[in-house]
C-alpha cells in the first residue's frame, strides 16, 4: 500500500485574460502547467513560491473546486473526476480547506456555532444532539467557548476567526486539509499560535496538509517537504532541510534571500 493520500498528476490549468487597454485582447495564462505533487499521509507538504504562482489554482483543483483542463488527482488512488456527483459530494467531508482571509471567508450573517455545524449538517453526520456537542468540542479544541457558538464572526480578532475557520474544517474529521495561507493575514505573533494549533491538530487527527504560503520563514516550522511553484510550473521539491540548506535552483535561492533577517546564503 502507497502512502500517498493525495496525488495530482500532471495538473494543467490555463485563464483566460483580457489584456490591451480597452479589453479587448485576450491572452491565456498557464495557472498550472504540467504540475504533478503527491501528498504522503499525516505529513505536511508546503507549496511556496510568489504571489501568482499558482498556488491556489493548485489547491482548488486538487479539491475539486474548479475544472482541469488536464491531469488527475488520486484521493486515497481514487481518481476524484471519475466519482459520480453524489460520491465526490460525499468525499468532500474528506477534504476540506482552510482559506487565508478569515474575513471573507466567514459568512457575516451567520452565527459561529452554525458556521462551524454547518458541514456536519449537509454530510448529514450526526442527530441535532450529536452534531452540537461535535461543534462544542471542536469550539473549545480551538481555543473558543461553547458561548462563542452564540455569537457572529465581526465579535471576534483575526486570530480567532481563522480559529473559527480551522473548527469548521477539522470538525468534519477530514483526512486533508488544504490550507492556503492560513496565517499571511495575521500578525507575526499571532502566526505562531495558529501554526503551533494546527500541528497538533495534525498529529491528534491524523491529518495530512497542503500548506500554501508565499512566507518561506511560516513553511520552515511546519512542513516536511517542501514544493516550489514559479509561473504555473513546479521547479524544484524536496524535504525541508534539503530545500532550505542546499536550494539547487536560483529562484528557490531568490526566495530564501529574500526573508527578512535571514543571512544570505552562500551560493
Ligand atoms: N479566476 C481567474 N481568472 C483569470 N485569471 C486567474 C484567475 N485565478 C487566477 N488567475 C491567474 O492565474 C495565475 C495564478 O494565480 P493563483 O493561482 O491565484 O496564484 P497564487 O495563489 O500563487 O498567487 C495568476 O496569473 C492569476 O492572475
Ligand atoms: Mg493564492
Amino acid at each position: 500500500m502507497s502512502d500517498i493520500i493525495l496525488s495530482g498528476r500532471n495538473l494543467s490549468k490555463s485563464y483566460k485574460q483580457r489584456t490591451g487597454k480597452l479589453g479587448l485582447g485576450s491572452a491565456h495564462v498557464k495557472a498550472l502547467d504540467d504540475v504533478s505533487v503527491d501528498l504522503r499521509q499525516g505529513s505536511t507538504l508546503a507549496i511556496v513560491g510568489e504571489s501568482g504562482s499558482g498556488k491556489s489554482t493548485l489547491a482548488r483543483c486538487l479539491l475539486q473546486l474548479q475544472p482541469l483542463d488536464g491531469g488527475e488527482v488520486l484521493f486515497q488512488g481514487r481518481d476524484l473526476a471519475k466519482l459520480s456527483r453524489s460520491a465526490l459530494r460525499a468525499e468532500r467531508r474528506y477534504l476540506q480547506m482552510v482559506f487565508q482571509d478569515p474575513f471573507a471567508s466567514l459568512n457575516p450573517r451567520m452565527r459561529v456555532g452554525e458556521i462551524v455545524g454547518e458541514g456536519l449538517l449537509i454530510h448529514q453526520l450526526g442527530n441535532q444532539h450529536e452534531q452540537r456537542a461535535k461543534v462544542v468540542k471542536m469550539l473549545k479544541r480551538v481555543g473558543l467557548t461553547e458561548a462563542d457558538m452564540q455569537k457572529y464572526p465581526h465579535e471576534f480578532s483575526g486570530g480567532q476567526r481563522q480559529r473559527i475557520g480551522i473548527a469548521r474544517a477539522l470538525v468534519l474529521e477530514p483526512r486533508v486539509v488544504v490550507c492556503d495561507e492560513p496565517v499571511s493575514a495575521l500578525d507575526v505573533s499571532i502566526q505562531a499560535q495558529i501554526l503551533l494549533l494546527l500541528k497538533e491538530l495534525q498529529q491528534e487527527m491524523a491529518l495530512s496538509y497542503l500548506f500554501i504560503s508565499h512566507d518561506l520563514r511560516v513553511v520552515r516550522h511546519i512542513a516536511d517537504e517542501v514544493a516550489v511553484m514559479h509561473q504555473g510550473k513546479l521547479i524544484e521539491q524536496g524535504d525541508v532541510a534539503s530545500i532550505y540548506d542546499a536550494p539547487t535552483e536560483e529562484y528557490t535561492r531568490n526566495l530564501l534571500q529574500s526573508i527578512p533577517g535571514r543571512r544570505a546564503l552562500a551560493a
